[in-house]
């Protein structure tokens, strides 16, 4: 059996890789269909080993240690952080750098395993401001980078990874330290009892089973800082990045922010569509999602059902605006809390109606988006050896059948 044979998972959870770790995504279909918010349930989840098992009735107890570069290093409890810091709750979604690398492993295999484009999900994060936690112990001089740490044991040593001190100290960019997910404590998949949340990075920075924080001159040197989540220049390889460790100590193929993607929901890759159900003038909606990192809005998505030749402009909605109306607002959750940031950290949803006709007549429908700051998803696949941050537009083949 698998380590953490003790956590029930739920059967519309994929399994992508083989029985350990747990690695899973929703079908798109199922994950689309839950919501703007995705239940804790059907919540992506990436776990490079074993779960850490930790006593529901300890979760209080809890020990986080802050050190390093700072005049007070401490160690504050899970019951310390609840009750000495103000309590917010914001919406996020948390996106895998590996989202959409099938495609790239059709091309090339590459060093990941396949996750389709499900790799992706939202909830409502519970905690404090790590920008908070941070003044409490007054960082000093010189230091520049943020490490932190998870309690899963690795073959290469403990997860961990950094963030540079200026990002970390900034409340906009609304770091947390949080505990519950959706106003339930953690899952255990899910980092309980207690994790970082980074909006708008990669979800690899969003570091689980959170147990120590150092402040330091140095990046991170965990080997999961150094050898994953980076894209390597295209030319090399995985044979190349595995043999040649120097490409992966250039800091300039770091990860941080995600880059905009989008993807189409419905149509679904094997939808069958019975044409005789629908009269000829009839529209069909596609339907889909889009986000773009470091709290950048997404500014437009558009479709296309000739090869990119004409674009046709779709309908955006952003449900995590709602949220912006009930700032301030004090719940069950802690203090609902958007108004620390301009930012955009959830993904938004699309619509366009298109003539069942042209529908029929096409070879494949695709889908793009741009964000704020005009940066767009590109044509072609940037192919790389760890299969990562692949946006290329989106497409879903049309074939006729009968
Ligand atoms: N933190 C620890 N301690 N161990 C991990 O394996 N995986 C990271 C990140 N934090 C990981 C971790 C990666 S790669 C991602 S994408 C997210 O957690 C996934 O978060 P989730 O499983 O809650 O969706």
């Amino acid at each position: 059996g698998s380590a953490d044979g003790w956590i029930p998972r739920d059967p519309r959870l994929v399994r992508l890789t083989g029985k350990h770790p747990f690695n899973a995504e929703a079908k798109l279909r199922d994950l689309y269909g839950a919501g703007f918010f995705t239940p804790s349930n059907l919540f992506y989840v990436r776990n490079h080993g074993a779960v850490p098992l930790v006593d529901q009735d300890r979760a209080d107890k809890w020990e986080l240690s802050i050190h390093g570069l700072c005049a007070k290093p401490t160690t504050l409890t899970l019951k310390d952080l609840r009750t000495k810091f103000q309590v917010v709750t914001i919406p996020v979604t948390l996106v895998c750098a590996g989202n959409r690398r099938k495609e790239q492993n059709i091309v090339q295999q590459s060093l990941g395993f396949n996750w389709g484009a499900g790799g992706l999900s939202t909830a409502l994060f519970t905690g404090v401001y790590l920008s908070e936690v941070l003044e409490h112990v007054h960082p000093t001089k010189p230091a520049k980078h943020v490490i932190f740490e998870g309690s899963d044991k690795l073959p290469n040593g403990p997860y961990g990874t950094s963030q540079l001190l200026s990002w970390a100290r900034d409340k906009g960019k609304a770091m947390l330290l949080s505990w519950a997910m959706n106003g339930l404590p953690l899952e255990p998949d899910h980092g309980f009892p207690l994790r970082l949340v980074v909006p708008g990075q990669i979800g690899g920075r969003s570091v689980k089973w959170l147990r120590r924080i150092e402040i330091s001159v140095m990046e991170s040197q965990h080997h999961l800082h150094f050898h994953d989540n980076k894209v390597l220049p295209m030319p090399i390889g995985p044979e190349r990045a595995r043999a040649e460790k120097d490409w992966w100590y250039d800091p300039r193929y770091i990860i941080r922010e995600l880059s905009p993607n989008s993807a189409i929901a419905r149509p679904d890759h094997n939808e069958v569509l019975d044409p005789s159900e629908m009269p000829p003038d009839a529209t069909y909606q596609l339907k889909g999602y889009a986000y773009a990192g470091g709290g950048r809005r997404v500014s437009r998505v558009e479709i296309s059902w000739d090869d990119g030749d004409s674009w046709n402009i779709a309908k955006i909605t952003y449900p995590e605006d709602l949220f912006r109306d009930v700032a301030y607002s004090d719940s069950v959750y802690g203090r609902l809390d958007l108004t620390e940031s301009d930012l955009c950290f959830c993904w938004c949803f699309w619509t366009f109606d298109m003539s069942i006709d042209t529908l029929r007549g096409s070879d494949a429908v695709m889908v793009r988006c741009m964000d704020e700051s005009l940066a767009l998803q590109p044509c072609d696949m940037y192919w790389n050896a760890t299969g990562m941050m692949n946006n290329w537009w989106f497409r879903v083949r049309i074939c006729q059948i009968g």
